[in-house]
Order: structure tokens, then sequence, then C-alpha cells
């Protein structure tokens, strides 16, 4: 699935490069499995390893739900209790989980290119999936998010207007989500954010770029919330959070120069009060959950079309 090995998937890596015929075929079967049709005999005998280095709740936990619906004997890896702490190298621990026999590695890194890194030294007949590397890329994430505009607005995304709000700079999510957006053929994307907030290496290419929430929010069928990665910034490119929610704060009343029927997102975990208020994020128009209960059937697809058979 990586873009470079379409014909014989093998690894899923990025959204980059992926067709929109790959795409929706992942889509469907997840769509399929979301509505309750699956084996739970299809990974039968494949041990799969959760191998995180960074922290997650979301992406962890239905990658875990995922393998095991199809069958798989599931690994979960600690970071914080594994030989890790005495220096092993994250290439050594798949190597020797590799040796246990586990076929599926999910893995995310601090550090942008870890995964693809990784995935140079596998053996033949092992499948990595990058599930968060830095800044660059979170291909599920990017299809749980196609998946759930997709249910909400139909297959065609030809007319669709979604804004991408917020710390795009940071975010491997907003990478993800763009790649897919182009790939499925988004009428429009709209990229607002603080001009220290947004990338300036061509990933905006394209689209619509604004530094005025209200003027971005104009008619949109969809505002892509996104988390301020504090942990991934400068000193003081944010000074102040509440004059970052005064300016990129998704508010009720913002909220309303959306199209009537515009959806909300974001791909959590929340800083509520910050980017989102209480209201508009277990508001009507919110998809955040169903977002998270997309990710287990977006992942059970993407298992499947790696490991089975
Ligand atoms: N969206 C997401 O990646 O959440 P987690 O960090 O909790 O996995």
């Amino acid at each position: 699935m990586n873009a470079s090995n379409t014909a014989t998937p093998r690894h899923l890596l990025t959204l980059d490069g992926l067709s929109r015929d790959v795409l929706t075929a992942l889509l469907v079967r997840a769509q399929a499995f979301a509505e309750g049709h699956y084996d739970r005999r299809a990974l039968d005998g494949v041990a799969v390893c959760t191998l995180f280095f960074e922290p997650s709740t979301r992406t962890r936990m239905s990658f875990t739900l995922a393998a095991q619906r199809l069958g798989a004997d599931v690994l979960n890896f600690d970071a914080s209790t594994s030989s890790t702490s005495k220096g092993e190298t994250a290439l050594d621990t798949m190597k020797n989980l590799e040796a246990m026999g586990v076929r599926g590695f999910v893995i995310r890194h601090r550090e942008d290119g870890a995964v693809a890194a990784l995935a140079g030294h596998a053996n033949p007949g092992t499948s990595l999936v990058n599930a968060g590397d830095g800044r660059s890329a979170h291909p599920t994430q990017g299809l749980l998010d196609m998946l759930t505009l997709r249910q909400a607005k139909g297959a065609d995304f030809s007319r669709l207007k979604v804004a991408i709000v917020g710390d795009v700079k940071h975010s491997r999510v907003a990478r993800s989500d763009l790649q897919a957006l182009r790939a499925l053929g988004a009428g429009e994307i709209r990229v607002c954010g603080p001009a220290a907030l947004l990338p300036d290496d061509g990933t905006l290419q394209g689209c619509v770029v604004s530094h005025d929430l209200d003027a971005a929010l104009e008619g949109v069928d969809a505002a892509m919330m996104l988390r301020l990665q504090r942990e991934r910034m400068e000193e003081g490119l944010v000074t102040s959070l509440d004059d970052y929610h005064r300016d990129y704060g998704l508010t009720a009343a913002r909220l309303r120069r959306a199209a009537p029927d515009a959806v909300v997102m974001h791909p959590g975990p929340m800083n509520r009060g910050v980017e989102i208020t209480d209201e508009v994020a277990d508001g009507p128009q919110s998809l955040i959950l169903k977002q998270v209960g997309n990710g287990v059937a977006v992942r059970m697809a993407v298992l499947e079309a790696l490991l089975r058979g």
C-alpha cells in the first residue's frame, strides 16, 4: 500500500501517492466493517504488535480492537517497561519481535520518517503501519476522517468545501487529511491558522490559505479542527491560549458562518476551551466521537489489506 509498492501492498506509511481508487476501496471495506460485516477468523494465527514510542489513546486502542475483531493475536508493547529503557533501539526491538513471529507492526514514533526507516529493515513477510511519525503522517487518521466525511456528506467530494483550522505546521493529521482530500477530489480546501502555525514548505499547495477564521468558515461543509501540538513547538510560538482561542477557537457563534448542515471534526485529544468550546465539541454538528468509532473499522480494513493471506 506504500506509494512505491501499490501493486503488492505491504506497508501503509503515508497516504501520499495513493490513488482515489485505492482510498475508495479501503473506505468501502471499512464501511462494511462499520456495519458489522466481518469474519472473526480473518487474521487467525497472525501476530500483530502495537509498538508505540509516543502516547496514544484512540489509535492504539482502536488498532488493538481492530486486530482482535479479525482474530489476530495482539501484543501491546509498553515502551516505559520495555528494554528500550535499557537502551535497546526501536530497530532491535522490532527485529526481536519479528523473531517471535510477529507479522504486523503498528508503530508510532516522535521522529519524522522513523516508521519508513524501520520498514526498510523489515523481513519480507512483515507489514508495518505508520500510526503517526513526528509531524509527517498519520495515514489511518486521514482514512477515518475521510470515512466520517463520506458517511455524512456522500461519496462525491467534488462539491465539498472543507476548512482545516489550527496548528497545521506540527500536525501529521493535517498532512494526511490534505493528501486524502486532494486524492478524493475535494472541491475546495481552506487552511486557516496563525502564520507561525502554518507550514511554508509546499504542504498547502492548492489550498486557500487564510489567517481569518470567520472568513475561512464562511459556507464550509466541514470544519476540521486541530490540536495545538505544544510538545512539538518551539517556545513562544503560541504566547497565550486565551488569545489563540479568541482568534482561532471554534465557538457556536462562529460555526453559524458555516453551511447550516456543516459538520465539525477533531482528531483528539482536544484542548477544550482552546481550539473548540464544549458547546461545539458536544453539540449536534460534532462528529468527533463518530470519528473515533470509525477508527476501528478503518484499521480493520488496513490490517486485512496488509495481513490477510
Ligand atoms: N487522533 C489520535 O491520534 O489520537 P491518539 O493520540 O489518542 O492516538
